[in-house]
């Protein structure tokens, strides 16, 4: 298959990419870098840095003619979308419109989207089904929420197939502090450093963290699979952020200290837990890591990755 990876440079995008090429697939990689780091692209893939914001893209496409696409490009700063709603809604809701026309112009044959619990908003603290009612509270909610309803009407107007991949929190090698639930990374990598780590809060909001790899492995199970479908992407299983300290103490080797303990945050959701039942039955998606299994290949990565070592770990997710 020929597929291009939109935010193919960034952290889930580039592990989808290595996937991709493993499997034997072709790749297109379309990334503007300004998250993204171009050491990750895979060199077996074409790369073009370029805005999918941009006319530029049509180009790209006309080009490469890419039979399927993954996009994954976006701005994923909460805190950022707050600041800066205008910006984070060009490139989440009016970037995933270009995408979407030229995925109609040139015949694409399914768009897989990645998209976010973060839709979801305030939830209670139970497992959250496809179902559940969407009611973002963070303006990064509401726009990565909003291209799924563009992308099914394109799919009623266009034919044009669809899954939509509603991941949990996302931790694993390769993740920057800065992102979308950054925690894990941020943890890490300022224990490795012996700071101090912060939390927001009183710590006992839950996460369902999810590795990266069983994510990228369920992208690729989309392509063939779950058509017009929204499915979620998580453990099923929820995690404190006390928890967490926790866990990463009781991986050893790291003096962890005794946290910092900061006002809650606006934007930042109470409870998170993804009901995976859908994923398992319409991708055969099960999750290979489990928690500890993660945290130890991730701290592997920051221990020996120099420049993920100097990281700016500023804000914790
Ligand atoms: N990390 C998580 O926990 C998480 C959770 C839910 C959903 N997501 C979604 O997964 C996707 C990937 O997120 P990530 O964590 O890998 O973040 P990331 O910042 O590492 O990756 C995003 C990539 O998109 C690129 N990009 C941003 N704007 C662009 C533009 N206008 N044109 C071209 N490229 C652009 C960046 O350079 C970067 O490489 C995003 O859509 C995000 O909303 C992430």
């Amino acid at each position: 298959m020929r597929v291009m990876v939109t935010g193919g440079a960034g952290f889930i995008g580039s592990h989808i990419v290595d996937l991709l090429i493993t499997e034997g697939h072709e790749v297109i990689v379309v990334d503007n870098l300004s998250t993204g780091n171009k050491e990750f692209v895979n060199n077996r893939a074409t790369f073009y840095v370029a805005n999918i914001c941009s006319p530029q893209l049509e180009g790209i496409f006309s080009k490469e003619k890419p039979e399927y696409v993954i996009h994954q490009a976006a701005q994923v700063d909460v805190a950022k979308s707050i600041q800066d709603p205008v910006f984070d809604a060009q490139t989440n809701i009016l970037g995933t419109i270009r995408l979407l026309e030229c995925c109609r112009k040139f015949n694409v044959r399914k768009i897989v989207y990645a998209s976010s619990c973060a839709a979801y908003g305030e939830t209670d603290d139970r497992s959250i089904k496809e179902s559940s009612m969407t009611e973002p509270i963070s303006y990064y909610g509401i726009s990565k929420h909003t291209p799924e309803r563009y992308i099914q009407l394109y799919s009623q107007f266009y034919k044009l197939p669809f899954t939509i991949l509603r991941y949990a929190n996302v931790y694993g090698p390769r993740h920057t502090p800065k992102g979308e639930g950054g925690v894990v990374a941020i943890f890490l990598q300022k224990a490795l450093k012996g700071e101090q780590l912060t939390i927001y809060g009183n710590g006992e909001q839950t996460r369902d963290f999810v590795f990266v790899k069983d994510v990228a492995a369920a992208n690729l199970l989309a392509l063939g699979k779950g058509n017009n479908e929204i499915i979620n992407i998580g453990l099923n299983q929820k995690t404190s952020i006390n928890q967490l300290f926790g866990v990463i103490s009781s991986l050893g080797e790291i003096p962890l200290g005794v946290p910092v303990y900061l006002p809650a945050r606006n934007g930042d959701i109470l409870y998170s837990q993804l009901n995976n039942t859908k994923a398992l039955q319409l991708l055969g998606w099960k999750p290979r890591y489990d928690l500890l299994s993660g945290l130890k290949e991730t701290k592997q990565f920051y221990e020996t990755e120099e420049s993920f070592k100097a990281g700016d770990t500023d804000e914790q997710k």
